[in-house]
């Protein structure tokens, strides 16, 4: 398939602008988020959503998030509740999805949820997101913007490496700043986090004044990258490395010598802004294995091995 590249749109007012048409119309567009690049498509539009999953390549069971460009819009399309209220007071705008019952008369596309009776729903907070969501005034379904099963895009240039001419325009408002994708609570009955994410845990318990439960790893999909391969590099990645095979690729953290470095000072938010792109870097150098340095897990470091795991884990197929 030769389809022509992407048009990559100026992060200014025109480019918004001009990303807000092609949603009207139907297309998709690819825009940053605070976490990752999205692939946008108007979430009302029945043949743009499956249009997402064709470009994604993406099995139809795993539904997508809902991004609006405030709360007001949200509680047109889910019933809201007291702790829906709580965590969208202290996160939002921000890296945090809230699942939670649609509403039955709401004009999303059935196909968003992949026929669950509950929508994933977020207000991002990165200024370009929000600038086209307004624009557009209404739901945007955007999972990240790569092909399935592959590695989360932190920069404009790894959409375009992923996706090429399955997006129809770019905008590129340079690297994300969080570099994990949402966290995401379930709160159709008691809160359960289903994947850890930009928001830690502890966080989230503290705002709701209560614990959450984790959904184990293996219970049926109901939610994210819960497919066990996922973000997966061609090359095999081998986890909490404490010592490099010769011709290994080195993902390191902490003071150390390696070929790319999460951070030097062990800031977990640097490795997490760091992570996927530097997967893509190391990947594009060609080798078998990527290694990688242990990371704490803590914090952010729980979605930053989340994604690490899931990148190691066998491959189907
Ligand atoms: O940070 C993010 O969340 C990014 C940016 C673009 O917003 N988006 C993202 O989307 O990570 P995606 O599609 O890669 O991951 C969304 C996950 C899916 O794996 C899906 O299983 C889960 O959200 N999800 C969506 N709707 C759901 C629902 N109704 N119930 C449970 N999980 C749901
Ligand atoms: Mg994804």
């Amino acid at each position: 398939m030769n389809l022509p590249l992407p048009e990559r749109l100026p992060d200014t007012d025109a480019g918004h602008a001009k990303a807000a048409e092609v949603l009207r119309s139907g297309g998709l567009v690819a825009f940053p988020t605070e976490t990752v690049y999205g692939l946008g498509g108007d979430a009302g539009n029945d043949r743009a959503v499956a249009g997402i999953y064709a470009a994604k390549g993406r099995p139809d069971f795993n539904p997508l998030i809902v991004h609006f460009a405030d709360l007001e819009q949200v509680k047109q399309h889910v019933f809201w509740t007291p702790e829906a209220e709580l965590l969208a007071q202290a996160y939002w705008p921000g890296p945090l999805t809230l699942v939670l019952k649609k509403h039955p008369d709401s004009p999303i596309s059935p196909l968003v949820s992949a026929g669950l009776e509950t929508l994933a729903v977020r207000v991002p907070a990165h200024p370009s997101a929000r600038a086209i969501l307004r624009a557009l005034g209404r739901g945007v379904a955007a999972p990240s913007a790569n092909r399935s099963g592959q590695i989360s895009p932190t920069l404009a240039d790894h959409v375009i490496a992923s996706l090429g001419g399955r997006v129809e325009a770019v905008l590129d408002g340079g690297p994300c700043a969080v570099g994990v994708e949402s966290t995401i609570v379930g709160l159709v009955d008691k809160p359960v986090l289903l994947r850890p994410g930009g928001i830690t845990e502890d966080a989230l318990a503290a705002t709701l004044g209560r614990h959450l439960t984790v959904r184990h790893k293996a219970e049926a999909i109901s939610a994210p990258g819960q497919l066990m391969s996922h973000y997966a590099p061609n090359a095999l990645v081998r986890l909490n490395a404490t010592e490099w095979e010769p011709g290994e690729l080195r993902l390191g953290f902490g003071d150390m010598a390696c070929d790319l470095n999460l951070s030097p000072s062990e800031d977990l938010i640097e490795a997490a802004a760091n992570l996927f792109d530097f997967l893509h870097k190391l990947d594009a150098r060609g080798g078998r294995v990527i290694a990688v340095s242990p990371i704490p897990h803590e914090g952010l470091g729980i979605a930053i091995n989340d994604r690490l795991s899931r990148a190691a884990a066998p491959r189907e197929g």
